[in-house]
């Protein structure tokens, strides 16, 4: 069976093909961000406009890729929410009008399922049961995954995302949006010893988690300059805001793993890219203690932030069984998209 997935929740418009029998056939992808890098972060109209403009150039580059055609899809997977409403109406208004035209059955997809199963994209799939690390721009939270579906959510912040923190700290070291990989990047060449930034929430007894105030603190040592920051001044400001985040993340999977027993973590969402989050949690998984010790997975790179290939696959788990149960696909063309979400309501696979 092959599944076209297409994702358009925010700013970047993502088209794949995957197939339950050979895998990811192709895959492309749009993305916005120096579209708002003028901005500062995602202007919502301009992201659903480009949308429009980039969904259908897009499929073609797809197909021609995966060297097929519209009428050897069998089924479509959009992103139903959560996300930006313009944006999320422009990729189900696609698939819907494709679907209506083809007469193929339709799946709207949660998009933090489709990151929360990213990681089975990669050459090397955890199994189920997993702890999941879910890190994005928008959310950031530990859940328990017993299989496709079957999510419970163990923690997760109570204000802003870890994404969004890293964002927002690069901002205010003057770095273009968004942030994270460039603070990231600054950070190497950061002196550790220079600011000792809060871990909130690192002895919290809970798995939930808070970055509002480590941006107040990056804030704080920022105006603490009497003059411009010089490179390494702003180095050695962000090693300390990394330093910070990622000692919490880690510390907060250690937890979770040792509660759920669990043996295998999984990272997904774009801050999973991260290169100092990898390094930290490879050397906590690692640990001397051979009780304490296990195993972490990530998606490919390039499936670590907003994609198709994601969401086709999403697809594709919910409607294995469509030969067996056709109730799983819907053939109503009249979509709703759906802003906020929560993960939740979505029923097991
Ligand atoms: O998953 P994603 O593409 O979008 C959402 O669903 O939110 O995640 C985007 C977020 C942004 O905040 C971006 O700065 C962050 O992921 N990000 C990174 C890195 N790559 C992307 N943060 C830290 N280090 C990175 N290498
Ligand atoms: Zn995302």
């Amino acid at each position: 069976m092959i599944v076209l997935g297409i994702e358009s929740s925010c700013d970047e418009t993502g088209i794949a093909l995957y197939d339950t029998e050979r895998g990811l056939l192709s895959h492309a992808l749009h993305s916005q961000i120096a579209m708002h890098q003028e901005y500062g972060g995602v202007v919502p109209e301009l992201a659903s406009r480009d949308h429009v403009r980039r969904a259908l150039p897009l499929l073609q580059q797809a197909l021609a890729s995966a060297q097929i055609t519209m009428r050897e899809v069998d089924a479509i997977a959009y992103t139903q929410g959560p996300g930006l409403a313009g944006a999320l109406l422009v990729g189900a208004s696609v698939a819907c009008g494709l679907g209506f035209a083809l007469q193929k059955p339709m799946i709207g997809i949660h998009h933090l399922e489709g990151h929360l199963l990213s990681p089975l994209l990669a050459s090397r799939p955890p199994e189920f049961p997993f702890v999941a690390l879910l890190v994005s721009g928008g959310h950031t939270q530990l859940m328990r995954v017993d299989g496709v579906g079957r999510y419970t959510l163990l923690g997760e912040t109570l204000d802003d995302a870890a994404g969004e923190a890293f964002d927002k700290s690069a901002k205010l070291l003057g770095l273009a949006y968004p942030g994270g990989p460039a603070i990231s990047q600054l950070a190497t060449s950061g002196d550790p010893a220079v600011h000792q930034f809060p871990r909130p929430m690192l002895h919290s007894k809970d798995l939930n988690f808070s970055f509002s105030g480590l941006k107040t603190a990056v804030l704080t040592a920022v105006k603490k300059y009497p003059d411009a920051l010089t490179e390494q001044d702003k180095a050695n400001v962000a090693r300390g805001f990394v330093d910070a985040l990622i000692d919490v993340l880690v510390a907060k999977c250690k937890t979770a793993m040792k509660e759920t027993r669990l043996k295998r973590l999984v990272i997904a969402g774009g801050v999973g890219a991260n290169q100092q989050l990898r390094a930290a949690l490879n050397a906590a998984a690692a640990s001397s203690n051979p009780k304490k010790r296990f195993e972490v997975y990530y998606p490919e790179l390039e499936f670590c932030t907003d994609n198709g290939a994601m969401i086709a696959f999403a697809g594709a788990m919910r409607l294995r069984q469509l030969k067996e149960k056709p109730e799983l696909a819907s053939y109503d063309y009249s979509f709703n998209v759906k802003p906020r979400w929560p993960l939740s309501e979505l029923p097991p696979a």
